[in-house]
């Protein structure tokens, strides 16, 4: 195992109603001036708003209001948000919704303390040293934001989807309430499973020996989302599926699970475009994305994959044959993503084959890439454009 430091602040409250103490969170953490954060009205149409701002008033807090975040949330925004931050001396960020929404959210915390372009932190110019603190309320199970310290905007100017990362964006407190994520419609349930186990993949492939206590975590972690993802799917209200999956998104990437190895992150820098271009959801691109790159890299490592076979897929470990084995893994994985309803194919995701090499040249040569992917396997452009074409099938 590598050395590491691992630091994990969030407060987290679970369960049903907690959105009712927001108010006494953000004074508990210090907010006295608050920018409520949110997307496109699904929390509107819910009534959680509602029940968020009666909880501020009820806590004596002021507060003002930005919608509108898009899924795969955009720079304009964020730039809106610094902008009103700056005016109204906001001093706290409550992010009500998805990634997208937190993610917008520690855009807007980051760039309101930061005298230069926000997208510093985001094309690797500049490190994020201070940030506005944010809390969550979170309303789907995907992302992991509401625990990360990590953020994904995309810049309209090229449209380069990027992330950037500190531990100041880590929220204060997050609140999840399995209950607020029974309103989503199935193919966002299925997209948000399909994200939290491309997590749990990108750090279960790593080339750091000797982990296995992180190794098992992940595999404990990926046979809840294996139990839970079928249930919550074929009952959307089933509060103790929801709540199990819910716990997992937060567990599989706030990176308990991940510390002490080397990671991977390649099947996510190679979605990121597509969501990019397309407008796709996130876990959507991946669950196309996924199972072409675990094709291209196995060989790399033929035992871990066919471990993760056997420990997760219940595949029989056939000991003549290892590949066999890793490559019945990686298909079970591809039925499960398409028996939940996600998508396998890039012409299902409204991906052009012609586009690829648009796709490869903003992946490997856009904003802050030197040609290559690091990660697992160290991947060309040219590795990039083959599995791209295996997406097409
Ligand atoms: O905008 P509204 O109206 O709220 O609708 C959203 C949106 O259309 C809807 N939704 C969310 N909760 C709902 C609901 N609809 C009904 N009922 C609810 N309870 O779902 C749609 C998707 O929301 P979004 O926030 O985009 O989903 P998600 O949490 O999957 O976030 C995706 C973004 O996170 C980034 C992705 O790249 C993508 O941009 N990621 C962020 C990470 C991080 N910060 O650590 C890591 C991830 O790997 C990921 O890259
Ligand atoms: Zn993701």
């Amino acid at each position: 195992m590598n050395n590491f430091t691992f630091y994990s602040p969030t407060f987290f409250a679970f369960g049903k109603d907690t959105e009712n103490e927001a108010g006494s969170y953000v004074k508990q953490f210090g907010g006295s001036k608050v920018l409520i954060h949110y997307g496109g009205g699904s929390v509107v149409r819910s009534g959680l708003l509602d029940r968020v701002k009666r909880s501020l008033e009820n806590a004596g807090i002021e507060y003002r209001e930005l919608g509108g975040v898009k899924p795969n949330p955009r720079s304009g925004l964020v730039y809106e948000g610094i902008d009103l931050c700056k005016k109204e001396k906001i001093d706290f960020i409550l992010a009500v919704g998805g990634g997208s929404v937190i993610d917008s959210s520690k855009a807007i915390a980051a760039g309101t303390l930061y005298d230069g372009d926000f997208w510093d932190f985001y094309s690797g110019k500049s490190r994020i040293e201070k940030a506005l603190p944010i809390g969550t309320i979170l309303t789907i199970a995907a992302a992991g934001s509401e625990g990360s310290p990590d953020s994904v905007i995309t810049k309209e100017e090229g449209m380069f989807k990027r992330g950037a990362s500190g531990n100041v964006l880590r929220p204060k407190f997050s609140i999840l309430n399995p209950a607020l994520t029974q309103t989503l419609p199935a193919y966002q349930t299925a997209a948000g499973i399909t994200d939290i186990m491309a997590h749990l993949h990108e750090r279960y492939l790593t080339n750091t020996k000797e982990v296995e206590v992180t190794d098992r975590l992940i595999e404990a972690l990926l046979l809840t989302m294996v139990h839970e993802g079928p249930r919550v799917i074929a009952d959307p209200n089933n509060y103790e599926a929801r709540a199990n999956i819910m716990w997992a998104g937060m567990m599989a990437h706030n990176n308990a699970v991940g510390v002490g190895r080397s990671q991977d992150w390649n099947s996510h820098n190679i979605e990121h475009e597509l969501s990019a271009l397309y407008d796709c959801a996130h876990g959507a691109g991946l669950a196309v994305t996924m199972p072409s790159v675990f094709r291209y890299v196995y060989k790399h490592d033929v035992m871990r994959f066919a471990k993760l076979a056997t420990r997760v897929w219940g595949v029989q470990m056939d000991f003549d044959d290892l590949e066999r084995t890793a490559l019945e893994g990686i298909d079970m994985f591809e039925r499960f993503l398409k028996s939940i309803g996600m998508p396998t194919t890039f012409g299902e995701l409204g991906a052009k084959e012609e586009d690829i090499p648009k796709l490869v040249d903003m992946l490997c040569y856009g904003d802050g890439r030197d040609g290559n992917l690091y990660g697992f396997v160290k991947l060309s452009a040219e590795d990039c454009t083959r599995i791209y074409k295996m997406m097409v099938k």
